[in-house]
């Protein structure tokens, strides 16, 4: 990273990453591990994964709720820095969301009510998703384009997001806010059945088998992977000009699934054609890319990997196993 001195100012800090046996948590947990932070994981194990973590030198796991007020309250005060990423998934929001409602929303804000009285509270992040953003009138998409809720999950990130930001106006708390387009890479498993598309096409035709995909294939996304993923999110934690704002993370390049399979194909010398089948409720979202112009400008960030450089990086994982 170009910055990278800014980043190395982890080092040392007690840190707090929920939701750290997760996909993008334990990429984020390993590479703050990295950088010397003191990392302290708090996740329920719902979509994370012990294994995850396993080989990442975190000072403490806790198996626990972001729900739950009386362990919040008991270790929270210590951290500098909180990366908030627990979270229930967009399948699991449409099928529950009253669930959904309760982590997403009541998780966020218990945190940040018994943040309050933190006296060390350096700069508490919220992950939030591009999907608060439904089908826009325009792309890319900037922050400030008018949000579209169109599922139970974009209500509840924006939810989160929203006392986040009412906690950094009300009570001068230092918060950030990220909103991550799709994300993929290394230990996004696809036995996990919420994960995201990438890891399942890859699954496929990894197996010989044909990719599904609901609707056309003509849907647009912009992939991110997760190293550039977790880099951003490390620049907006630790950059003093990022207090009270938030950015899209993302690549600013539009990737049909079409396409997708056909670079993944390209990647494993193979010519699998696509099984198209119904769309989902899920799917109701049918062009996508993100303007990253806010957070190259800010922090100085942009993304070090194209899509076949971190698809190729992914299946290398993937084929090892
Ligand atoms: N992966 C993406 O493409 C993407 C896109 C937009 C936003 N996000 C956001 O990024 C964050 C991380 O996503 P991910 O892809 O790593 O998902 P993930 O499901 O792999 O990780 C979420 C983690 O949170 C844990 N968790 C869920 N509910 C919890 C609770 N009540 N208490 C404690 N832990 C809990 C899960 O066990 C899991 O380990 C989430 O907040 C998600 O909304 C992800």
């Amino acid at each position: 990273m170009k910055n990278n001195h800014e980043i190395k100012k982890y080092s040392g800090s007690k840190i707090l990453v929920t939701g750290g046996a997760g996909f993008v948590g334990c990429n984020l947990a390993g590479q703050l591990a990295e950088l010397g932070a003191d990392v302290t994981i708090v996740d329920d194990l719902f979509t994370g994964e012990l294994k995850n973590i396993e080989n990442i030198p975190i000072k403490d796991f806790i198996k626990g709720d972001v729900r739950d007020e009386r362990l919040m309250k008991k270790i929270i005060g210590k951290f500098e820095f909180i990366f908030h990423l627990a979270a229930r998934n967009i399948i699991v929001s449409t099928k529950n969301p009253l669930e959904d409602y309760s982590v997403n929303i009541g998780g966020t804000l218990n945190l940040l009510l018994q943040l309050k009285k933190s006296k060390n509270l350096y700069r508490f992040l919220y992950t939030s998703s591009v999907s608060i953003y439904g089908n826009t009138r325009y792309i890319p998409i900037n922050e400030d384009d008018s949000y579209n809720l169109l599922s139970p999950y974009a209500v509840s990130k924006l939810g989160g997001e929203s006392y986040t930001k009412v906690f950094y106006e009300n009570y001068d708390m230092p918060t950030v806010v990220v909103r991550y387009s799709n994300v993929y890479g290394i230990s996004q498993n696809a036995s996990n059945p919420y994960c995201g598309v990438i890891s399942k096409i890859i699954e496929k035709i990894k197996n010989d088998q044909r990719p599904l995909i609901h609707g056309d294939g003509e849907q647009t996304r912009d992939f991110s992977y997760v190293k550039d993923t977790v880099d951003a999110t490390l620049l907006a934690g630790i950059s003093d000009k990022s207090v009270g704002e938030v950015y899209n993370i993302g690549t600013g390049v539009e990737t049909s699934i079409n396409s997708l399979v056909a670079l993944i194909n390209q990647l494993y010398h193979k010519d699998i054609s696509p099984e198209y089948i119904d769309r989902r409720d899920i799917d109701n979202i049918r062009r996508r890319v993100v303007n990253i112009e806010k957070v190259r400008r800010a922090l100085k960030w942009i993304p070090r990997y194209t899509l076949k450089h971190g698809l190729s990086e992914t299946i290398e994982w993937y084929n090892s196993l």
